[in-house]
């Protein structure tokens, strides 16, 4: 296994999913980080959820049906979770709420917490609760900030309920007012996360023309099957390709950026959380990504202890595990074997090939 590990290093520092320009402050995580804290039994960034409750029903939402149980960590273990990382290692938190995250009821303590103890917490956001001083007391915190925005006013009204995209497009100039926008060397604070699905997919590309102008870190999702997103609503294969290489093009032609592997679990962007994360549910269960069911519980078990075990510590030695095509694929060092989730969901294991990897088709 460690030879196969040395392989899979070099000296440059290089960014799962190709060296996509802009990188988000806490979310971008080099190669080299993320097998340094992998190989140290460290954790490098922790997937954070802490209340299911969301003032919003986006038609896609994986945790829908986990949300309307309305449950809710208490301050103290979402504090643990926190102390337990920083014993790991822990730079950065991935806040996905779960639900919405600023609807947790213990959010700014909780964030003044986490950002004391010098983790930067990178919270995703419906972005409809932001005002200036909202995004004033965030940008202070050093928090970075991933907002929704699936497409223009009728398709985000559509995905998300009446009036969203006015208040996602207010949210975001208050956001930007404060200075989120502004990079430091090649870190943003600020991203931009649609999720793609049938519906809105024609928009994606104008998103991500609309990030790159702008220097916003863009964190394009597609929608796994999970939740409320059904068939009816996930791109199929083709679509997804036809997404993937519609972005690579504008990338290339349009802003002089060249990904480095055809394929990867985000467009441009890998997220690493096998080796060296986990996800953290709001009843503190640990589970190996947010989309997949937990495996162990915080009540009865560290977290240092749930990462040296199986299903974990298996992920953690990824490339020893994974199966065929990415187990002998030449991009396998920079993709990751792409998205483990979609794995799990289409082909029943977590070692299994992303579906839509757009290798597949190439190679039939
Ligand atoms: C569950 S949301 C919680 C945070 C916040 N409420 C938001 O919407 O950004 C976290 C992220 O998951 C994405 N997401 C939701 N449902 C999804 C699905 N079925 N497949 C992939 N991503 C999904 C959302 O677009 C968002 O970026
Ligand atoms: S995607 Fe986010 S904003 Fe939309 S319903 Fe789910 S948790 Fe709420
Ligand atoms: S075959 Fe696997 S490793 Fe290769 S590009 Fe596709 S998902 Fe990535």
């Amino acid at each position: 296994m460690r030879g196969q590990m040395k392989q899979l290093r070099t000296n440059k520092k290089d960014y799962p999913g190709g060296d996509a320009c802009v990188l988000l402050k806490g979310y971008s995580y080099s190669l080299q980080e993320i097998y340094a804290a992998r190989d140290a039994g460290q954790i490098l960034c922790l997937r954070m959820e802490t209340n299911d409750s969301c003032n919003l029903r986006c038609i896609y939402c994986y945790s829908y049906l986990r949300r309307e149980k309305q449950k809710e960590m208490s301050l103290k273990d979402a504090c643990d979770v926190i102390d337990q990382g920083i014993n790991l290692g822990l730079q950065s938190i991935v806040y996905l709420g779960g639900g919405e995250p600023l609807l947790y009821k213990h959010f700014w303590p909780f964030i003044e917490y986490v950002s004391c103890r010098k983790v930067i917490p990178v919270i995703f956001t419906n972005g409809t609760l932001i005002n200036l001083s909202v995004a004033q007391r965030l940008f202070d915190l050093g928090t970075s900030i991933m907002i929704k925005l699936d497409g223009k006013k009728e398709i985000q009204d559509k995905l998300s309920g009446q009036g969203t995209y006015k208040k996602i497009r207010s949210s975001l100039d208050a956001l930007l007012e404060v200075g989120f926008g502004k990079l430091n060397g090649r870190y943003t604070r600020i991203g931009i996360g649609p999720c793609a699905t049938k519906i809105n997919i024609l928009e994606i590309p104008k998103i991500w023309r609309f990030a790159r102008q702008n220097n916003f870190f863009p964190n394009v999702e597609l929608a796994t099957e999970i939740g409320k997103a059904t068939s009816n609503i996930a791109l199929d294969y083709n679509q997804a390709r036809w997404l993937r290489q519609t972005l690579k093009e504008i990338d290339e032609k349009e802003f002089n950026i060249k990904w480095s592997t055809p394929y990867s679990s985000t467009p441009a962007h890998s997220c690493g959380i096998f080796l060296a994360g986990a996800a953290i549910k709001v009843d503190r269960s640990v589970a190996l990504c947010p989309e997949m069911p937990p495996v162990a519980n915080l009540a009865n078990k560290a977290l240092a202890k749930i990462i040296q075990e199986p299903p974990f510590s298996m992920a953690r030695a990824l490339e020893n595990n994974i199966e065929e095509p990415c187990a002998s694929c030449k991009f396998f060092r920079l993709c990751l074997g792409g998205c483990r989730s979609k794995a799990l969901v289409c082909n029943k294991s977590i070692f299994a090939c992303d579906p839509h990897c757009t290798l597949l088709a190439d190679n039939q």
